[in-house]
């Protein structure tokens, strides 16, 4: 998705804003743009593809102002005359976001006499603020935005003046607080090497940006008081340090980000789970009749785990529903409902919208987020953060597993506050799950098994991931990873379900993995095992250590510790990430990046 970043200072702006648009890379995107303050107006370089090919046509710019933008294309195809900054005369603007009533204003700035140069819904905001500027920059951004319907986080500069001015309405807009410096950008981790001072915006706010301050308004021009927050995450966090991708950098985290989900929030003395952020009293847990969890891709693969622990820990029924499916669901929901927002990036736009869908009908909210501040954690009553540290590969992986945890978390304390699980149970888990970090860095020992594995079917043209109950998400999750990263296509199905389809695209041609450790379904999974190996698939099973039985059905055992059976899918998703990973690796692909898609889907 596109990233914007801005700069007034004393230093010069050129390297400053390249080196926030790289950061901003993960994010996804097609072509790049700068616009910059010179003396005599303002100087605009854009181009299609990488940053590196905007740096080669850079020249030395003498200028301490001005605005970058990756952009990811929604309307209009990714050339350079589409790529942003988009130019009115004095005016410059790079845009994130929608106009909806696009076509309305373009019709209407045409008879005023615009003429327009891109296939972008975005030139229509350089017009109008355009039109609208008679010397005070904010006054002509406020009256021009209120003409425009759909999302915008979106910067203008002006040539008249050494200022900035953001806006945002439904799409990130951060501002960064220096010495002497200022700085916008879309993504706190743009900023993170300047700067850990930070002030979010919210919705219908706008920032006036120069070298000495920053000042908020609404959109009456009224002053809004904001709050300056610390940015935890360090730079060191947003960078590879050594490791050739992000991703796998990110699987090894792994050993850590599910220790920082945990940390403070469980008592091996007490045996409880202590959720100091979550504001439903006692009655209110007790009295939930209905779950439900609203969320996209990864994150939704997460909820299905979530349904599986909240219905047999909790005893609360619970539904998973795709973000972008319940909003136009006709959804039944009532005030004993509880809705859980599950999103990585806390701006996904499906679940934003599917959330404040929710909300109308008076149920409880609650979300499971990674990124402080978001628009998504403003949106909730109870905010519950993973903490897993930024995310950069657009893979979710440490994301994932944290998820997963403040997860089991929350089901074992509601489930504890409803009494549907004695304290030695609870105890187990707790204790369980602490050594959660030290089994993840078992498998991670044995990487390179795993990547002999991954290696040997990577000419495969369709794998499968077969699980039951528990493990069910998690083979959904194992075929996602694989057919984002590596491009194999990848089908993740309730081993069960097998034979009532899909068992006819099963051959020596189909890598099956199976995810069959211990659980209450092992035994079918077993039948389900030898049902493919009778149609002479290639079979990778996923079983515990303790299993001396499975390698007499299958062809290879990627083995993990042993724990508590309801903690095996963390432990089976650090296996299939690696899998995925070393397949990517063995093809070439660009791991981090893949085609088609961004970390950070703001759009619907
Ligand atoms: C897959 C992946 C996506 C995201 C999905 C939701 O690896 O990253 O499927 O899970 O776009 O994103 P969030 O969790 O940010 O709402």
């Amino acid at each position: 998705m596109c990233g914007i970043v801005g700069y007034v200072g004393n230093r010069q702006a050129t390297p400053i804003l390249i080196d926030g648009l790289k950061r901003l890379e993960y994010r996804g995107y097609d072509s790049a743009g700068l616009a910059m303050l010179v003396d005599n107006g303002i100087s605009v370089y854009k181009t299609e593809g990488k940053i590196s090919n905007l740096e080669s046509i850079l020249p030395d710019i003498k200028s301490t102002c001005g605005i970058g933008h990756t952009r990811w294309a929604t309307q209009g195809a990714p050339t350079t005359t589409n790529a942003h900054p988009h130019v009115s005369g004095n005016i410059s603007v790079v845009h994130n976001g929608i106009i909806e009533n696009y076509e309305e204003l373009y019709e209407w700035l045409i008879s005023k006499g615009y003429e327009f140069v891109s296939e972008t819904d975005t030139e229509v905001l350089a017009h109008l603020v355009h039109m609208y500027y008679k010397g005070d920059l904010i006054s002509a951004v406020i009256e021009g935005l209120k003409k425009v319907k759909g999302s915008y986080a979106a910067a203008f500069l002006c040539a008249e003046t050494n200022k900035l001015v953001a806006a945002r309405k439904e799409s990130p807009l951060v501002a960064g607080v220096g010495n002497g410096e200022n700085f916008i950008a879309s993504d706190v981790t743009a900023l993170l090497k300047n700067t850990s001072q930070v002030i979010y915006m919210n919705d219908l706010e706008l920032v006036q940006v120069t070298a000495q301050g920053m000042q908020f308004f609404d959109f009456d021009g009224k002053p809004v008081e904001k709050k300056v927050e610390k940015i935890e995450w360090s730079l060191e966090a947003a960078e590879k340090s050594g490791y050739p991708h992000f991703m796998i950098k990110e699987i090894h985290e792994q050993v850590t980000s599910v220790n920082d989900t945990l940390m403070g929030r469980i008592s091996e003395i007490s045996g409880d789970v202590i959720l100091q952020d979550i504001t439903l009293t006692l009655e209110e847990i007790k009295s939930l009749e209905r779950i439900v969890i609203l969320a996209c891709g990864t994150s939704y693969n997460a909820g299905l785990l979530g349904k599986y622990l909240f219905e047999s820990l909790a005893g609360i029924h619970t539904d998973v529903d795709i973000s972008s499916e319940f909003r136009y669901a006709n959804p039944v929901l009532s005030k004993s409902t509880l809705v859980i927002a599950i999103s990585q990036s806390g701006e996904t736009a499906d679940t934003i919208a599917a959330l404040k869908e929710a909300k109308t009908y008076g149920c409880h909210t609650l979300a499971i987020t990674n990124v402080v501040g978001t628009t998504l954690s403003r949106e909730v009553e109870n905010i519950l953060y993973t903490r897993a540290g930024p995310e950069i590969g657009v893979a979710a992986t440490k994301t994932f597993t944290s998820q997963l945890i403040a997860l089991y978390l929350l089901s074992i304390y509601f489930a504890r506050k409803r009494r549907k699980m004695d304290i030695d149970k609870s105890k187990s888990l707790i204790i369980s799950m602490k050594l959660l970090p030290g089994l993840i860095q078992q498998i991670l020992n044995n990487k390179e098994f795993i990547q002999k594995q991954a290696q040997r079917f990577s000419n495969a043209k369709d794998y499968f991931f077969l699980g039951r109950s528990l493990n069910f998400p998690i083979a959904l999750e194992g075929a996602l990873k694989l057919k984002e990263i590596s491009y194999i296509h990848a089908e993740g199905y309730a081993a069960g379900e097998l034979k009532h389809g899909p068992l006819a695209l099963i051959s020596n041609e189909t890598p099956i993995v199976a995810l069959a450790t211990r659980s209450s379904t092992y035994d079918k999974m077993v039948n389900n095992i030898k049902e493919v190996k009778a149609r002479r698939a290639q079979v990778i099973a996923i079983a515990g250590m303790d299993d001396t039985e499975i390698g007499k059905y299958v062809d290879v055992v990627i083995k993990v510790p042993i724990t508590d059976e309801l903690l095996y899918p963390i432990l089976s998703s650090v296996v299939v990430q690696l899998l995925a990973y070393y397949s990517a690796q063995a093809l070439g692909c660009t791991i981090d990046k893949p085609r088609n898609l961004a970390k950070s889907v703001t759009v619907e």
